[in-house]
């Protein structure tokens, strides 16, 4: 397996307050790494950190051996999709894909822009946003405008894609078609995923490895079958395994009324 992201003693302190505490891990390259764990034990400072938007306290992030640390975030060839799905309601669902590209230097001339649209086309299709290609954002479903989001970060072609709990405002069968997209986009490009989210079913269900945190700290790091056998301690069985009974039980009860 080859190590993709290395982190190491990460340490974040805000106000005098620990966020992160010495967290320590490694990222294959092509896997789906999700991240699980209670509001506010540092899941989104660790994705800040490793896009480049936030400078830690100590500790160094390396990326294919090298030490990035220090890097402006567009010089790390790495996206990230968030929860809201932040785009440019001024222009298209195509303005909007091909944006980043054409703002680049070397886009420039007539023949690169060219090019430019012909990928930014090529992704919204595969995202299956064809139709909607000349439409505002705004005459989107939620599900339509955070698949634009993602178009708008694949068009990059990053080796690494963070997720800041992309699915949290969008219903059951949006959140189940899009699973099956991010899925088949990591399988297809071999991109590196990681995912935070707050739905064990969900980490479950997509993730290689599941990294499960509590205040500061990385608690358990292992597949999802590992971590049902074997889980490091009560924390992970009642954080975890309990809520993925729980939701386990409520598809199944939904399942059954629909008949
Ligand atoms: N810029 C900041 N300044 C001060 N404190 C911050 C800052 N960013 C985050 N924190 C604090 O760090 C802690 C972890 O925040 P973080 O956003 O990483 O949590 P999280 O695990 O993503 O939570 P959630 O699931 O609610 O999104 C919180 O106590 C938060 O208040
Ligand atoms: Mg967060």
């Amino acid at each position: 397996m080859v190590t993709k992201l290395q982190i190491k003693d990460l340490e974040m302190v805000f106000d005098g307050k620990r966020t992160l505490n010495k967290v320590n891990f490694e990222v294959h390259d092509g896997e789906f790494l999700s991240i699980l764990g209670p509001s506010g034990c540092g899941k989104t400072t660790i994705l800040r950190i490793l896009i480049g938007l936030l400078e830690p306290t100590g500790g160094r992030v390396y990326k294919d051996g090298v030490d990035i640390t220090d890097e402006p975030p567009a010089s790390r060839s790495m996206g990230i999709v968030f929860q809201n799905y932040a785009l440019f309601e001024n222009m298209t669902v195509l303005q909007n894909v091909e944006y980043a590209l054409k703002i680049r230097k070397e886009n420039r001339s007539r023949e690169a822009r060219k090019k430019v649209r012909e990928r930014a086309l090529a992704t919204i299709a595969q995202l299956g946003l064809s139709e909607h290609a000349d439409k505002m954002p705004t005459m989107l479903s939620g599900g339509q405008q955070q698949r634009v989001a993602i178009a708008r970060t694949l068009v990059l072609d990053p080796d690494i894609i963070l997720f800041d709990e992309p699915m949290s405002a969008l219903d059951v069968e949006t959140r189940l078609s899009l699973r099956a997209e991010l899925k088949r986009i990591q399988q297809e490009f071999g991109t590196t995923m990681i995912y935070i989210t707050h739905d064990q079913e969900e980490a479950f269900a997509m993730s290689d490895r599941i990294m499960v945190m509590r205040e500061a700290n990385v608690v358990q790091l292992d597949t999802p079958e590992n971590i049902v056998d074997h889980p490091a301690d009560d924390y992970v069985r009642s954080f975890v395994l309990r809520n993925l009974q729980i939701k386990i039980d409520s598809l199944q009860k939904c399942a059954r009324v629909r008949g």
